[in-house]
């Protein structure tokens, strides 16, 4: 399970790194405008997970302009190994992500992910594309069912409100949590507001508090394999 005592020991852990990954996101979007769609809270916790949990391989589903596919290139590097696997329909984020942050950790995939071949044990996967029921059948059905334990995932786009609607892939993907018994951690504002107060609160302490990314209610619903 991952509990939140254990995202607060990685952001103290790695709060020198976090903010100059922070001033460099901030410094890119500046350069290079973007639609980015993960909010602070949501980009620094994978980037945290990503740094605890040291993936030889992450799976990116995903990318648009490639904000989270930076946030995690930057963790893969600050961890000094590790490569991202990026798959979207769409190839702008090959025209966002700096030649310097890519090489040598980096392979995007262009085309339907579903008609793709996928490494085979990811130790880490980043989920933020199409928000279907039927999607997430297909990549709790194929992915997440064959992620070893300790591995990690975060999917976008799950907690808008306090329950995901009925039907749609955050309720698949509870559903499937559910089946096999693992739990999940959201700092959502609507779902675990005490999470997200918590989470700002020791942000602003640790003085990583001024916006980089855009402003949001962060959906993003994580969990670690058991
Ligand atoms: C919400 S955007 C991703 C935003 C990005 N993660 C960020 O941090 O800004 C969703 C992306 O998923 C891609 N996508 C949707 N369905 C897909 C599929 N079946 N296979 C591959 N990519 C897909 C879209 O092309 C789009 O770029």
């Amino acid at each position: 399970m991952l509990h939140l005592d254990l995202i607060v020991q990685w952001y103290r852990e790695h709060a020198a790194d976090l903010r100059r990954a922070r001033d460099e996101q901030r410094e890119l979007r500046a350069q290079r405008p973007m639609h980015a769609k993960l909010d602070d809270l949501e980009a620094e916790i994978t980037y945290l997970m990503v740094r605890a949990l040291r993936p030889a391989t992450v799976v990116e589903i995903g990318a648009f302009h490639g904000w989270s596919t930076t946030w995690l290139l930057r963790a893969l590097r600050d961890n000094g190994c590790g490569t991202l696997h990026t798959y979207d329909r769409a190839d702008h984020v090959t025209r966002t992500v700096p030649a310097a942050l890519a090489d040598g950790r980096w392979r995007f995939v262009p085309g339907d992910v579903r008609r793709a071949e996928l490494p085979d044990t990811p130790g880490f996967v980043l989920v933020d594309a199409a928000h279907t029921a039927g999607f997430a059948r297909w990549y709790t059905g194929t992915l997440f069912s064959v992620l070893r334990p300790g591995a990690g995932v975060a999917v976008h786009d799950v907690f808008h409100g306090r329950r995901p609607w009925p039907r749609s892939e955050g309720a698949v993907v509870l559903g499937w949590l559910r089946r096999h018994g693992i739990g999940h951690l959201t700092a959502s504002r609507a779902a675990d507001p005490d999470t997200r107060d918590r989470l700002l609160g020791l942000k602003r302490k640790l003085r990583l508090a001024a916006p980089v990314g855009p402003a949001g209610r962060d959906p993003m619903l994580f969990f670690r394999m058991p």
